[in-house]
């Protein structure tokens, strides 16, 4: 795995294994006969080695880089029937009876074969991937083709699979072939083994039918070495929905067990994503781009346009000033809205320079018009890593896609300082966690019905002197500008869950 010491050259995603996951992840596929054990993506060796060490098996391995393999043939002194090349192209004739696997974790956008691995995919094992889909689970896929009976593979990768879309047709597969056994998901308080083992789990497949999955979290080191885990949940095979988020499955991340009075944001409102101009080059501006083409106030909507733009928790008329004054491009031209020359000067240069073609834009009739929305009085943004970043929108601005709206049933004001208050504390946070999709190295985001479905507190239940002292705290946090007080506010709304 990824260490600090070990730089990733980015092209292989070459991080290296910690020698005792390494054991652990060989002693997983460790069986009576087993006679051949591969490593598809072998690197300096890490499996290779742990296999020569504690298991009489011939070893096969795969390799793309050719200093890798120098690499690997200049430190290992055993035996080892080693290839080089793409091991997603490379055919085995044989079938292997230990696979144990750390594949490259290429992002979709960075794999160059990526049509070819999908065709191939397709033709060969059925299988529709997703063109999001990370290389990792490429070679997931063909080494559950390339098991003997009964063979054993254990791969460690990122988790992102088991919440995010391109995942749903590995989880599909997975299913479908009966071979998954468990899955362990790190969740180590320690950073022992560097940043990217935070966001990783471990799967073990075995090549017969299962009907039961062990979902695994593990938190501390000695559980791997003892090989007896604490936080284990076991489900029948047709509980696990592909489509659903298995995240939630571990348990851990359900941090709603336990706690009473929950109930889910639909309950309270729906949120919806934001405005989606389909060319924000022609339709955002800044008050300098409008003062220089002449256009009316009229025809230009001020609009909440980029996330790290909106350093303020309470947005009011205020915030907008000072984004105007910076010259952030914070209004979107409506064109349906125009009244002098210059507005309609600008709709026909925007048809000369082909915006009215775009994807979103094509379709719209007319092409200048803007989405028409409700202004939403609370903000949340959609990607984000480390906190995510709740708005208070008194200003009545719109939003773009940077954003989802919360609209709420209860229109009073007063309803929603409390409910933004609610969400700002940490209690809150940790539910909505439950509801998002990681796209690894901390990245997250939430889709608009991941949030409509999350768990959190009923605020029906807040008595009145506990909504007096929170409009208090947000007056405060009003004036202040700042969610310091989310600690206060959590303390008040935890005594009722
Ligand atoms: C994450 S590293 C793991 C290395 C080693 N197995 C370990 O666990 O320490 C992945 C390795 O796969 C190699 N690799 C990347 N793409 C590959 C491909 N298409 N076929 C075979 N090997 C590949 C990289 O060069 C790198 O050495």
């Amino acid at each position: 795995m990824k260490t600090r010491e070990d730089k990733p050259k980015n092209r292989y995603s070459q991080f290296f294994t910690d020698p005792l996951i390494a054991d652990f992840m060989v002693n997983e596929v460790r069986h009576e006969g087993a006679g051949t054990f591969l490593d598809p993506a072998v690197g300096r060796g890490a499996f290779t080695c742990a296999a020569h060490r504690s298991m009489d098996v011939s070893i096969s391995a795969c390799e793309i880089d050719p200093s890798m393999v120098r690499n690997f043939c200049l430190s290992n002194d055993y035996d080892a029937d080693l290839v080089c090349d793409d091991y997603l192209l490379h055919i085995y004739k044989e079938r292997f009876d230990c696979i144990v696997c750390n594949p490259p974790y290429n992002r979709f956008q960075d794999i160059e074969n990526r049509k070819k691995y999908r065709d191939l995919f397709k033709e060969r094992y059925a299988v529709n991937m997703s063109g999001y889909s990370n290389l990792c689970v490429y070679f997931l896929i063909k080494s559950m083709n390339e098991l003997s009976e009964s063979g054993r593979c254990c791969y460690i990768i990122p988790y992102e699979f088991l919440n995010t879309g391109y995942g749903e047709v590995i989880k599909e597969y997975l299913l479908r072939s009966g071979m998954l056994e468990k899955i362990i998901k790190f969740d180590f308080r320690s950073k022992i083994f560097g940043d990217a083992i935070t966001t990783s789990c471990i799967l073990v497949l075995e090549n017969r039918p299962h009907d039961k999955v062990d979902l695994i979290t593990v938190k501390d080191v000695s559980e791997l070495k003892k090989g007896r885990f604490e936080n284990v949940r076991t489900y029948d095979y047709g509980d696990l929905k592909p489509e659903e988020k298995w995240l939630s499955y571990f348990g851990d991340n359900k941090k709603a067990d336990g706690l009473k009075n929950i109930v889910k944001l639909s309950d309270f409102g729906k949120v919806s994503r934001g405005i989606a101009t389909g060319a924000n080059d022609f339709f955002l501006l800044s008050r300098s781009d409008i003062e220089e083409r002449g256009l009316s106030r009229e025809a230009c909507v001020l609009c909440l346009t980029r996330s790290p733009d909106v350093k303020d928790a309470v947005v009011t008329g205020g915030t907008m000033q000072d984004l105007i004054d910076a010259n952030k491009k914070v209004f979107v031209f409506d064109g349906t809205l125009a009244v002098n020359q210059e507005d309609l000067d600008y709709i026909e240069y925007g048809e000369k320079r082909g915006y009215n073609k775009k994807y979103l834009t094509g379709k719209r009739s007319p092409w200048y018009s803007i989405e028409h929305r409700e202004t939403a009085p609370i903000l949340i943004t959609v990607f984000n890593r480390n906190e995510i970043k709740i708005i208070r929108n008194e200003a009545g601005v719109k939003n773009l896609t940077a954003f989802h709206g919360i609209y709420l049933k209860d229109k009073d004001a007063a309803f929603a300082d409390i409910f933004f208050c609610y969400l700002i504390t940490p209690l809150a946070r940790e539910l909505l966690y439950g509801s998002r999709r990681e796209y690894g190295e901390g990245l997250y985001m939430f889709e608009p019905g991941d949030l409509t479905g999350a768990d959190m507190l009923d605020l029906n239940l807040i008595s009145d002197d506990d909504r007096n002292d929170i409009l208090d705290i947000y007056d405060m946090i009003k004036k202040e500008n700042s969610i310091q007080k989310a600690d206060e506010l959590d303390r008040i709304f935890r005594k009722y869950v």
